[in-house]
């Protein structure tokens, strides 16, 4: 991926810490997408010690997880501050007085940056990502995920493809030629990133969801509390001007069906284990092997 497409960091821990108070009202995708990851992580029989939720945002996955795994001690990591806090008061509220009892696992927060894990090697025995990785250079981070994994440790994510938001890009294509979305990495980049971070067994498929709004405006406002406004390094620079919004607006128009603009997302789920055997180890040749069609099930 060019630089220019990067997200920069100081923005993407900004544009999330502005928008965490009111984060949990918009963030449809992430409930959705976070559900079904947690729906697939069932069919995995584990018993973590510890588990890292990598971009953890508001903490509702942290919840989640602390009640699936009452003996595992459970971080939760963003690079935002701010999320941490708002995370912080979503495990108080879901535990009222129970969080007082002396046997209660309480989770850790702590801030940092998927690319600069400050945990130890071989120190946790799952990672759950919920839609957190597009924001991060994934050979960085599956480098990271791996080196704190156990050996037998478990990825398992969700992150965003390029399709994602491509009426918003359409439409904006239309009326400038600057990046107004994020750029994505597609299923192979992330199936490539993750072998040469040697995660094993990397199994990936893809979901599409279409959530539905009146008008595009209030569509990027959404965006916007998502923390999901552009953060591309070559983004224009300033506020969009009303002529450029009304501009965009008119060109999302051709999109609306039933009354309804859609926003599409490619979501690809994603999981690996730590600890590469011998024969998934990349060629010489620079090719690797994803067994995509023949790794349906989740057991090792
Ligand atoms: C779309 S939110 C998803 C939050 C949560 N996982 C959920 O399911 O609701 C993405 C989160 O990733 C965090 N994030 C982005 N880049 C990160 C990085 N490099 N390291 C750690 N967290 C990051 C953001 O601050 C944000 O809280």
């Amino acid at each position: 991926m060019s630089d220019v497409f990067k997200p920069e960091k100081l923005s993407v821990a900004r544009s999330f810490g502005q928008s965490a108070l009111h984060y949990d009202d918009v963030a449809v995708l992430q409930k959705q997408t976070g559900d079904e990851l947690l729906d697939r992580l069932s069919l995995v029989t584990l018993s973590p010690k510890r588990i890292l939720d990598l971009g953890a945002g508001t903490g509702r996955n942290v919840v989640a997880l602390t009640t699936r795994y009452p003996d595992a001690e459970v971080i939760g990591l963003d690079i935002a501050p701010t999320m941490l806090q708002q995370a912080q008061k979503t495990y108080r509220r879901s535990q009222g007085l129970k969080r007082w009892l002396p046997k209660q696992k309480k989770p850790v927060f702590i801030a940092g940056d998927a690319e600069h894990l400050p945990l130890a090697d071989n120190s946790v025995d799952l990672v759950f990502a919920n839609l957190a990785l597009q924001w991060c250079d994934l050979a960085a981070s599956f480098a990271e995920i791996e080196r704190v994994l156990q050996p037998d440790g478990l990825l398992m994510f969700t992150t965003l493809g390029p399709d994602t938001l491509h009426e918003l890009r359409a439409a904006w294509a239309s009326v400038d030629n600057y990046p107004h979305v994020n750029v994505f990495y597609d299923m192979h980049d992330v199936g490539e990133a993750m072998l040469n971070a040697r995660l094993a067994e990397p199994v990936l498929d893809m979901d599409r969801y279409v959530l539905t709004y009146q008008d595009a405006l209030a569509m990027m406002r959404d965006l916007k509390v998502l923390g999901a406004s552009n953060v591309a390094q070559g983004r224009r620079r300033g506020l969009t001007g009303k002529k450029a919004l009304a501009q965009v607006t008119a060109a999302y128009e051709p999109f609306r069906e039933q009354g309804l603009l859609p926003a599409s997302y490619e979501v690809i789920f994603g999981h690996a284990w730590a600890g590469v055997p011998a024969s998934q180890i990349q060629q010489g040749d620079g090719s690797v092997s994803i067994p995509l069609s023949e790794l349906t099930g989740l057991s090792r």
